[in-house]
C-alpha cells in the first residue's frame, strides 16, 4: 500500500505545527522522518492516524483520497501506529489492551476475545515474540509493552505502520530486535514510517529520509549521508556530535555511597552492596543494560526507594532516613528517568513546572502565594537558554512536544545551585542539537566543581561525558573503569563478563 500526504497544514492557535507538508511513502519502504524537538513529526502522524484533524490538505491511500476522522478509520484503511508515549492501559492484560477501543467499531469488525487470542498468538509466534496474552501490562518490561503495541497494529492488518520514536526507551539489544522486525515487515510489503532522533539507527534501517524543520519539509536525504550531514539538515547549523571535554580536576568527595542495598517489597535485592564515591568536578557514569538495578540506585540516592540499607553521605551528611524533599534540599539536582511521571505536573503551566522545587523560596514565594512576575521572568530566561519551543510559558506543559517536556525538567534541574547532579537518561528523546547543548551543560556543571552522577544506557553518551564508568550487572557494580575503556570492553562488562 502507498500513502501520500498533500499539503497537510495544522495550527494550534498562532503556531503552525504542520505547514503544507507533502510526503509519499511507497509500498514496502522504511521512510524515516527526522526533525528537531517540536518540528511537527508527532502532529503529522497523529493526523494520519486520525487523532487530530488537519486544517487543510489530503491523505491518499493507493492514489485515492481517504477521510480519517478517528483511529478506527485509519485502521480500516490499513494504517496503524505505535505512539511516542505508549497508550496501553497498565492494569489491563495484553489481550484486553489489544481488543480495547475496537469493540464497537463496525468498520473493522468486532474481534471476539477468543478470536483475538488466537490471532495474537499466531502473529507473535510468526515474529518469534514471547507474549503471554493474560499478563498485565504493568508487569511487563517496556520492550515487551512495545511489542504489544506493534502486535495491536498488526492484528488489524496494518499495511502502513507508524513508529513514533520506538527506540527511545529500548535497550540496545531491544533496538536491534526491533530493527529486525522492521526489516521483516518491509520484506512482507508493509510500509513503515520511522521517527527517531538516533541517527545511527536511521542510517541503518531506512530507505529514504525526509527532514522536517519548524513544520515544513526542508530536505530529502539519503541514508548514506553522514551523521553530521543529517544533523545539520535537521537543525539548520553544524552540530558537534562529540562534546569537547576538558581534563578533569576532581576535588573532595561529595557523594559517598557505602554497602548500599535496595530491596523490593518482597525482600529481594535489586541493588546489592554497592559502594562508590563521586568527587567534586567529576562525572561518574553508571552504565549497564537496563534492568540491572540502575533505576533503583538512582532513586535510592534521592530517597525515592523505600527499602534501603547502607550509607549515602552527601558532603558528610547522612541522607538515609530523610524525605525526598529534604534529600534534594541538601544540594541535589535530580533529572528522573520517567519525567512524565516524576518530573512534571501536567496540569501546571510551563512556567510553574520550571520552579517546582524552588516555589517555596524567594523571589517566587510571596507569603503563601507565588509571585507571577518573578516566576515568569525566570521562565522566560530558561525557555530562551534551553531553546524550549513553546508558544507561551503560560500554556500547560502537556502541550509541549516530547523533547521539549524533557527540556523543561533539564532547565529546572540544571539551573539550581547544588553539590550533586543526578541525571538519569538525560538526553532520552532529545534531538541532536539539544543533546549537544545538554552535554555541554553537564560538562560545565562538572567544570564548575559539581559532582555528577550520570545514569545512561547510551554507550556514546557515557564515553563522551564520563571521567570514570561504573558498570552495573545484576544489582552489583561489576567494575569501575577509566573512561578511556574500549567500547568492546565496556560491552563485555555490561554483559556481565569480567576479565
Ligand atoms: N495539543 C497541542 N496544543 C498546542 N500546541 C501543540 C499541541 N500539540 C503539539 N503542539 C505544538 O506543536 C509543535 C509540534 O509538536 P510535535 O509534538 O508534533 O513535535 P515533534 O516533532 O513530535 O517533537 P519531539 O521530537 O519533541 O517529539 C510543538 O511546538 C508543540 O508544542
Ligand atoms: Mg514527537
Amino acid at each position: 500500500m502507498s500513502l501520500e500526504l498533500k499539503g497537510i497544514t495544522k495550527s494550534f492557535g498562532a503556531l503552525v505545527a504542520n505547514d503544507g507538508i507533502d510526503l509519499s511513502v511507497n509500498r514496502g519502504e522504511i521512510h524515516a522522518i527526522l526533525g528537531e524537538n517540536g518540528a511537527g513529526k508527532s502532529t503529522l502522524m497523529n493526523i494520519v492516524y486520525g487523532l487530530l484533524q488537519p486544517d487543510s490538505g489530503e491523505i491518499r491511500v493507493d492514489g485515492k483520497v481517504v477521510t480519517i476522522h478517528e483511529p478506527s478509520d485509519a485502521l480500516a484503511v490499513g494504517i496503524g501506529m505505535v505512539h511516542q508515549h505508549f497508550m496501553l492501559i497498565p492494569v489491563f492484560t495484553v489481550l484486553e489492551n489489544i481488543v480495547l477501543g475496537h469493540e464497537s467499531t463496525s468498520k473493522i469488525g468486532k474481534l471476539k476475545l477468543s478470536e483475538a487470542r488466537e490471532k495474537l498468538l499466531a502473529l507473535a509466534a510468526d515474529f518469534g515474540f514471547e507474549i503471554d496474552p493474560d499478563a498485565y501490562i504493568e508487569n511487563l518490561p517496556v520492550g515487551v509493552q512495545q511489542r504489544v503495541e506493534i502486535l495491536k497494529a498488526l492484528i488489524y492488518d496494518a499495511k502502513v505502520l507508524i513508529l513514533d520514536e520506538p527506540t527511545a526507551v529500548l535497550t540496545p539489544q531491544e533496538t536491534d530486535e526491533l530493527i529486525e522486525v522492521m526489516k521483516r515487515l518491509r520484506s512482507q510489503g508493509t510500509s513503515i514510517i520511522f521517527i527517531s532522533h538516533k541517527l545511527r539507527e536511521v542510517k541503518a534501517v531506512s530507505d529514504r529520509i525526509t527532514v522536517i524543520r519548524r513544520g515544513k519539509v526542508v530536505a530529502s536525504a539519503d541514508p548514506s549521508s553522514s551523521q553530521e550531514e543529517l544533523a545539520s539538515l535537521m537543525v539548520g547549523r553544524p552540530v558537534n556530535l562529540m562534546p569537547d571535554k576538558k581534563r578533569p580536576n576532581p576535588g573532595a568527595p561529595i557523594l559517598e555511597v557505602k554497602d548500599l542495598v535496595v530491596l523490593d517489597p518482597s525482600g529481594r535485592p535489586l541493588v546489592s552492596d554497592v559502594s562508590f564515591t563521586v568527587h567534586a568536578g567529576e562525572v561518574l557514569a553508571i552504565a549497564g543494560v537496563q534492568g540491572n538495578g540502575q533505576s533503583e540506585l538512582a532513586e535510592a540516592v534521592v530517597n525515592l526507594q523505600a527499602h534501603i540499607r547502607g550509607s549515602i553521605e552527601l558532603g558528610g551528611v547522612q541522607l538515609i532516613g530523610k524525605s525526598v524533599h529534604d534529600s534534594l534540599h541538601e544540594g541535589i539536582a535530580y533529572v528522573p528517568e520517567s519525567r512524565e511521571l516524576d518530573g512534571l505536573i501536567g496540569s501546571f503551566s510551563i512556567a510553574e513546572n520550571l520552579i517546582l522545587d524552588t516555589h517555596r523560596e524567594a523571589p517566587y514565594a510571596k507569603g503563601i502565594t507565588l509571585s507571577p512576575k518573578a516566576v515568569a521572568t525566570r521562565a522566560e530566561v530558561q525557555v530562551k537558554e534551553f531553546d524550549i519551543r513553546a508558544q507561551s510559558i503560560q500554556d500547560p506543559v502537556t502541550s509541549l512536544s516530547g523533547g521539549n517536556k524533557q527540556k523543561v525538567v533539564l532547565a529546572r534541574e540544571l539551573s539550581r545551585p547544588v553539590k550533586l547532579l543526578v541525571a538519569s537518561q538525560p538526553t532520552r528523546g532529545l534531538d541532536v542539537g539539544s543533546i549537544e547543548f545538554v552535554h555541554e551543560r553537564i560538562l560545565a556543571e562538572r567544570d564548575a566543581g559539581r559532582a555528577v552522577l550520570l545514569f545512561s544506557t547510551e554507550l556514546d553518551e557515557v564515553t563522551a561525558l564520563a571521567d570514570r564508568i561504573a558498570v552495573m550487572y545484576a544489582g552489583k557494580i561489576l567494575a569501575i573503569v577509566d573512561a578511556t575503556v574500549s567500547r568492546e570492553e565496556l560491552g563485555l562488562l555490561m554483559a556481565g563478563v569480567k576479565k
